[in-house]
């Protein structure tokens, strides 16, 4: 499968630093052949960056947005509805582990967003991930009984999925992001490649129970932490995809070093 790499940039960058960082993007994604890269910039953003993007556009790099409401229209002030990001963006995220924290997003919250966000023809990234650390001994050599770890993940993926049919099932993402990894949460560390990769072996037979051949479409991306640095922990395992990436996405050259080790 093609490998996807999405950048997070979620709630940082001023203007001039959300265009300095698309325009570094796109020049040194250039020569990136194998991989494709989606750019979530803040909504404010969203137009000025998708300028960068789309004139003259690469093939391999695509626009998203960080979250929509769970309702098309109506009186819910703030919000930004899925079908406003029509033709705008490919992708959004949802269920993101902040916003099922910080925003109280339920299960069924982001089952309805997934379903609006198709609807709209956008292709939703949908974050699961465990709020545990397993034992160190799990994260090194993960067994069958570690399983019980990752019921969270598996049980959120089968929630969000909820009434696709398997056409609507082909076009989301997974996105497997162990709370416990991500960088903005205290005593963060990434998963190591074994386990994030046993954790998608997990979700993938989850979407083949679903519907074999709209599995085989669907890029599973590990998320949390993932650097310049540790990014080689990753790319090799064969049940990942791709990575979301928060916080090193808004370093250019570490985020290009990540895309680059995909290619
Ligand atoms: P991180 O964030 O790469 O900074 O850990 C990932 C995410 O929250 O999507």
């Amino acid at each position: 499968m093609r490998p996807l790499i999405i950048a997070n940039w979620k709630m940082n960058t001023t203007l001039s630093e959300a265009l300095l960082l698309a325009n570094g993007v796109k020049r040194g994604l250039a020569g990136l052949t194998s991989a494709d890269v989606v750019l979530c910039p803040p909504f404010p953003w969203l137009v000025p960056v998708g300028e960068v993007i789309y004139h003259h556009p690469l093939k391999q790099l695509q626009l998203g947005a960080q979250n929509v409401f769970w309702q098309e229209s109506g009186a819910y002030t703030g919000e930004v509805a899925a079908p406003m990001l029509k033709g705008l963006v490919g992708y959004v995220i949802l269920g993101h582990s902040e916003r099922r924290r910080v925003f109280q997003e339920t299960d069924q919250i982001v089952n309805q967003k997934v379903k609006l966000a198709l609807a709209s023809g956008l292709r939703p990234v949908i974050c699961v991930g465990e709020e545990r650390r397993p034992a160190a001994a799990v994260l090194d050599q993960p067994t069958e009984e570690a399983a019980h770890h990752v019921q969270q993940p598996v049980k959120e993926l089968r929630a969000a999925i909820k009434g696709l049919t398997a056409d609507q099932l082909k076009k989301i993402v997974v996105a497997y992001e162990p709370v416990w990894a991500i960088s903005s949460n205290k005593n963060a560390v990434a998963a190591t490649g074994i386990y994030a990769n046993f954790v998608s072996q997990l979700l993938r037979e989850e979407l083949e129970s679903h519907d074999p051949e709209a599995s085989a479409h669907i890029p599973i991306l590990y998320g949390g932490s993932v650097t310049a640095a540790n990014v080689e922990e990753f790319s090799p395992q064969p049940a990942i995809n791709g990575c979301l990436v928060g916080g090193a996405s808004l370093k250019l050259k570490d985020f290009l070093t990540i895309c680059q080790q995909f290619n």
